[in-house]
């Protein structure tokens, strides 16, 4: 048998409270009832409430005042608010802040419950995903790796194993996948975990630098080297060494590497007697190497002494999936950093980070959310929040592919003023002075709205 869903209603008139209780019990809800905030914030510390349920118009705290507080301290639960008609306006607003719906005064019945049951389809959908995040913790128990979609526990049950090998691994990826925090990782689960982890990046060495920096030199070498160095490959002795972008390095550069992969053999610079040495190599790369082959820029056996155990790093937008997970990680990340209270985003603003793209993937979406938990000043992201660029195209793509019945409330009623705007304009042929008389809103907000509507 399911297990009832429970939810909390919040109203000050006796009989309503009555009403709406006895139609979503019999809907097969299990439903508190209180007579104010006050007395409702007592029930929400009882565990198991799924939804609030409330009237704006609320003696002593407010419905508004008492749904941004069970949005704040209850993460999971979603709420209604139940207004009259002259107040949707400040209701249509609220939406922004987290809440995930509201009703008019006189109730339709129909109306509460398709929107009661959507809310808590997704609230169900948040708590499923934050149990995931917690049995993947547990099992992987990779620090700061954020992901539980099928394309990432792949990742993961690879990065374990290989882990427990010597064997040279290749990470592939786009930029911003995650191949340098995927490195690490490997390095951190395997029994040279408290040997040193060297990063050498290179694309940021010229050529005879890059020579030198791996394998080190003797005195004398080369004009300037005044005494001996040793390069990363002996630094790193006992550990791994982690060689990012090696998809550009100079023919050179693949011999001696070559080499040491065969053989785990260096030499310095401008020596003759050549070491063993004790270092996997874990490399990355986010060009084509196969193509770099075909070109005769890469060597191909140095490919296949790279290409040992190859791990690909999806897309974020092949795992949007984990999008949710990441955008908290993110926000307690730099809420933290910045020394500011934010906590969440709004659901819109969720929605805007799910569908988009991600060209630049993990990265890219790290650096929008450190943007907006700057940007923002109350403790919930909102969509004025966020970098315009991701804004912009999320407006164009907003309705796409979808019916207008199937669009929530707000994409609705947004539709619904782009329409009556745009049939104003034409019949004043385009005046913006005449259409705002016509509609009685000011001139600025009809320039606003039809700037945003594209008009
Ligand atoms: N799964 C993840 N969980 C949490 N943070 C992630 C994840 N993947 C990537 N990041 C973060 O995204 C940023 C980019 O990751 P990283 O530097 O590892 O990517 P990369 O694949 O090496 O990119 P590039 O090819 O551009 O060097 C880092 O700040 C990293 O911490
Ligand atoms: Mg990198």
């Amino acid at each position: 048998m399911d297990i009832k869903e429970t939810l909390l209603i919040v109203d000050d008139e006796q009989n309503t409270l009555e009403g709406l209780k006895e139609i979503m019990t019999q809907e097969g809800y299990h439903v508190l009832t209180a007579l104010s905030a006050e007395e409702g914030l007592k029930l929400l510390n009882n565990d198991g409430i799924d939804l609030v349920i409330t009237d704006l118009m609320l003696p002593g705290m407010d419905g508004m005042e008492f749904a941004r507080t069970v949005l704040r301290d209850y993460i999971g639960i979603q709420v209604i608010i139940i207004t009259a008609f002259g107040t949707v306006k400040s209701a249509v607003e609220s939406m922004k802040e987290g809440i995930y719906n509201y009703i008019t005064k006189p109730v339709h019945i129909d109306e509460l419950l398709v929107i009661a049951k959507k809310a808590l389809d997704e609230s169900r959908l948040r708590k499923d995903y934050i149990d995931l995040k917690s049995k993947v913790e547990a099992k992987y128990k990779f620090i700061n790796i954020i992901g539980a979609s099928g394309a990432m526990i792949k990742v993961f049950e690879k990065v374990l194993k290989v882990a427990k090998t010597n064997s040279t691994v290749i990470l592939r990826g786009e930029s911003g996948t995650g191949k340098e925090l995927i490195a690490r990782a490997i390095h951190e689960k395997s029994a040279r975990a408290d040997k040193p982890f060297m990063t050498i990046d290179c694309t940021s060495f010229p050529e005879t630098l890059l020579e030198s920096e791996l394998f080190g030199y003797e005195k004398g070498a080369f004009t300037g080297a005044y005494k001996t160095k040793i390069g990363c490959f002996e630094a790193a002795e006992g550990g791994t060494i982690f060689l990012d972008e090696i998809g550009n390095i100079s023919p050179d550069v693949q011999v001696r590497l070559l080499r040491v992969l065969q053989e785990r053999i260096i030499s310095r610079l401008g020596s003759t007697k050549p070491q063993k040495v004790d270092v996997r190599v874990i490399a990355a790369t986010n060009t084509n190497l196969e193509n770099a082959i075909k070109k005769g820029t890469f060597r191909k056996d140095l490919y296949y002494r790279l290409n040992v155990i190859p791990i690909i790093l999806p897309q974020l937008k092949q795992r949007r999936s984990d999008i949710s997970m990441l955008i908290d990680h993110f926000i307690k990340k730099y809420a933290a950093e910045n020394d500011k209270n934010v906590k969440s985003c709004t659901p819109e603003v969720e929605k805007l980070f799910i569908y988009h793209d991600w060209p630049g993937n993990v990265r890219e979406l790290e650096n929008a959310i450190e943007n907006a938990v700057v940007m923002c000043d109350e403790s919930v992201i909102v969509v004025d929040d966020l970098p315009k660029y991701l804004v912009t195209k999320y407006e164009k793509s907003k309705f796409a592919g979808l019916q207008e019945d199937e669009l929530d409330l707000s994409a609705q009623l947004e539709l619904a003023e782009k329409r009556i705007i745009k049939s104003t304009l034409e019949k004043v042929d385009y005046n913006k002075t005449k259409a705002a008389e016509l509609l009685s809103i000011n001139l600025r907000t009809l320039h606003n709205k039809a700037r945003k509507y594209n008009l």
